[in-house]
């Protein structure tokens, strides 16, 4: 059946897919967003089609829309985009999930959130499971994020066990792909544009701390499946692709997809930032039926040409 949809975040890197997705599916979507880090440029295919309807507003005042399901994503995403303006993260995480699950509350709506894996601090365990507690510093500059993210899974869950609303929780682990920020420093981007411009390729540290990647047709495939999963089913829920690479590896490879002959540079480790991060996705396996499918080469193919027609064209 179709669904009148809100996306917070909608002209987003993530809400732009999304959008997409549930637009191309028949729902009737707005799209809502403050353009701190998305644009109106990442949703202007949309714009024009009968069931989709692009909003500016920002998620820490108060909204009143009669909806039936909420995907709540508006926050930056990126340490360069959320540091720049620190109060402001913690508001859009905390006075964000509170209007949006005010309004979930008040026109019975089925509301998700994007969280993180950022929840899981630096962590002790590898790979994550979600029972794990995390291990986050509460006062260094990745808090803002990091806890606002924390906050908001504990205000769902309040609503959840005190209003009976249904909730969706979804820690969502790095992800990339087309209509990613070109300049948020993020790492899949960052080196994908050194390349194309023939730039020197910055890694932190040794190189040698790894991440996984997703890319994005399997994350919003499997945010909507945890949308669409039983009443019961709240989370939170893993969604990442356990596929683990060095920086060194994701250089390289980055480095023979686009025929760059940039040079590799190294620079220090930034502040509290995780050695390893890997979900471990056995309950999305088990209660979404979802895994990745898209190899890190195919998504990196996919994303490098986006990159290629944007550089291209400013
Ligand atoms: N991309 C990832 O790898 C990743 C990983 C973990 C979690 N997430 C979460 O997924 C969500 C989407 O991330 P993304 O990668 O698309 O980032 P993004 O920065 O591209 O998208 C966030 C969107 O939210 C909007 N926004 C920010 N503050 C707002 C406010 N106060 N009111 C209204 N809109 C606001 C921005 O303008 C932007 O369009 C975020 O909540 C992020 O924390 C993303």
């Amino acid at each position: 059946m179709e669904k009148r949809t809100l996306i917070t975040g909608g002209a987003g890197f993530l809400g732009s897919h999304l959008s997409e997705k549930l637009v191309r599916e028949g729902h009737d979507v707005i799209c809502l967003d403050n353009f701190f880090t998305g644009t109106k440029r990442n949703v202007a295919h949309l714009q024009g089609k009968a069931n989709f309807e692009l909003m500016r507003h920002d998620v820490t005042f108060p909204l009143y829309v009669e909806v039936d399901r909420i995907y709540n994503l508006a926050c930056p995403a990126s340490p360069i985009h959320y540091q720049r303006d620190p109060v402001q993260t913690t508001k859009t995480s905390v006075h964000g999930a509170i209007n949006m699950l005010g309004l979930a509350k008040r026109v019975k709506a089925r509301i998700l959130q994007a969280s993180t894996s950022e929840v899981y601090g630096d962590p002790e365990v590898h790979p994550q499971p979600e029972g794990y507690w995390g291990r986050v510093n509460t006062i260094g500059p990745r808090a803002c994020y990091d806890e606002g993210k924390r906050c908001a899974e504990t205000l769902f869950f309040d609503y959840w066990r005190q209003h009976q609303l249904e909730i969706k929780v979804m820690r969502i682990f790095n992800t990339y792909g087309p209509r990613m920020h070109p300049n948020d420093g993020r790492v899949v981007s960052n080196f994908i544009v050194q390349a194309l411009r023939g730039d020197s390729i910055t890694i932190y540290g040794t190189g040698a701390q790894t991440r996984s990647f997703c890319y994005v047709d399997d994350l919003i495939d499997g945010m909507v499946r945890l949308m669409n999963s039983p009443a019961d089913f709240t989370g939170p829920v893993n969604i990442g692709n356990p596929g683990e690479f060095t920086m060194l590896e994701l250089a390289e490879k980055v480095l023979s997809l686009t025929g760059s002959r940039s040079k590799l540079v190294f620079e220090p480790l930034p502040q509290d930032d995780p050695k390893q991060r890997q979900p471990d996705i056995s309950l999305a396996k088990q209660a979404l039926d979802w895994q990745p499918k898209v190899s890190l080469e195919d998504g990196l193919k996919e994303t490098i040409r986006y990159f290629r027609d944007l550089l291209g064209s400013q």
